[in-house]
């Protein structure tokens, strides 16, 4: 826990605390959080002066400088102006909130949809709301922090079940009377791991068992199943998914988040999400965004058959080099180092060599898998290839 001082000493702690930080990071020629790029031009970025390619991103498809997606923003701005300045609940609804709602609902296979400002709020609305005194929620222990702070806020029990273990589930659910009304929170795709939920699987288990599934899909949407479907429609579960929840800043290249389900599920999340009643609608402009995303999903196939090429090959490389990739199944791919020192040392040199990507560290992750996070993106190049290449192969060789 935060150690609370004294309230006359307070200030004065904070300042010396705040000082320390600023000090560990100024020691440092690259600093390795708060990077702040002074241009962007697809997948390369500018930093201190250097052209960089991005290899952290989760603009997955590329939209996020896509034409279609800018235009649309464009026309919104002028439409509705840079913002509602108020709630979906009170005056912030617009008819292009509505349009998203719609549209994505369809596109995942839901009856409705409700769109806020983040992901992280959405994903928050995807639990709070349901859960009532004597339920239980069971989480895979590597959800998504937006997911515990959902949890953290529900008046429940929460266990943590092993990761992406049917059978770790199973044997917590066997502890516990059949009619207590359950939740099971899951991600489709893992954002740090890029490991794919054993949806059919874990559902198995939850047969009979008076459980309400709540999936994060933040990861899957845009990059698997039909179209980009998402990870209950790669497997064919959509109707077993309860509360599907994402975020647009992934591969719907916005920013912004989502909970489809049910009317009734959507109908009651809208009269009881916090996180929505009092916080101001999703602007306009990214509503727009992400629903040209959508459009371009689904009229330019393109984007995703590039996507999986480039993670295929982006894969072999790393395999070739013998990295350890968590096992990783899709474009979220981790470089798991171990220790923090060497996540340090590794990424540094890939800055050198032109590459940018992000550290993840516990306990961001558990201990011992301290890694450096990639992800890769249809928009990558071949040129962009031969960079990213070159800066693994001189890393690899020398940690
Ligand atoms: C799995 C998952 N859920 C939710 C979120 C929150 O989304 P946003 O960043 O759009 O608020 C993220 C973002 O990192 C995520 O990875």
């Amino acid at each position: 826990m935060f150690p609370f001082p004294k309230r006359n000493a307070f200030p004065n702690a904070i300042a010396q605390r705040c000082a320390g930080d600023v000090l560990t990071r100024l020691r440092h020629k690259y600093a390795p959080y708060y990077h702040t790029f002074a241009a962007q031009k697809g997948t390369r970025v500018t930093l201190d002066g250097r052209e960089l390619v991005m290899l952290s991103s989760n603009d997955y498809l590329g939209l996020a400088c896509h034409p279609k997606v800018i235009e649309a923003g464009r026309r919104a701005l002028g439409t509705w102006g840079a913002s509602t300045t108020g709630a979906r609940l009170s005056n912030g609804s617009r008819a292009c909130h509505s349009e998203l709602e719609e549209r994505l609902a369809a596109f995942l296979g839901k009856e409705a949809c409700h769109v806020c400002s983040a992901g992280y709020l959405a994903c928050m609305s995807a639990i709070q709301p349901f859960v009532e005194k004597g339920d239980l929620i069971f989480a895979d222990k590597n959800c998504h922090s937006s997911l515990w702070a959902g949890i953290g806020l529900a008046p429940a029990r929460a266990e943590r079940f092993a990761h992406n273990n049917p059978d770790a589930l199973a044997e917590s659910l066997s502890f516990e009377k059949q009619g207590t009304p359950k939740m099971i929170v899951m991600e489709g795709v893992y954002s740090m791991e890029g490991h794919i939920a054993p949806l059919p699987e874990i559902l198995r288990v939850c047969e009979n068992q008076n459980c309400f599934f709540v999936l994060d899909d933040a990861h899957g949407l845009g990059v698997l199943g039909k179209q980009g479907r998402g990870t209950a429609a790669h497997f064919g579960v959509t109707d077993k998914v309860d509360v599907l929840c994402g975020s647009f800043s992934k591969a719907l290249a916005s920013t912004g988040g989502f909970v489809a389900g049910s009317r009734d599920v959507v109908e009651y999340l809208r009269t009881h999400s916090k996180q929505t009643i009092f916080s101001a609608a999703l602007s306009p402009v990214q509503a727009a965004c992400a629903m040209a995303a959508l459009d371009v999903l689904q009229t330019e196939p393109e984007h995703l058959q590039r996507l999986w090429e480039n993670t295929r090959r982006y894969r072999q490389l790393l395999d070739g080099l013998k990295l350890d990739t968590w096992g990783s199944e899709t474009p979220a791919v981790p470089i798991v180092l171990g220790v923090k020192e060497r996540v340090y040392s590794f990424w540094q040199k890939l800055i050198r060599h032109g590459v940018f990507t992000v550290m993840s560290i516990a306990p961001a992750v558990p201990p011992g898998k301290d890694l450096i996070r990639t992800a890769i993106s249809a928009a990558h190049t071949d040129a962009d290839f031969e960079i990213i290449a070159t800066a693994f192969t001189a890393a690899a060789r020398s940690w």
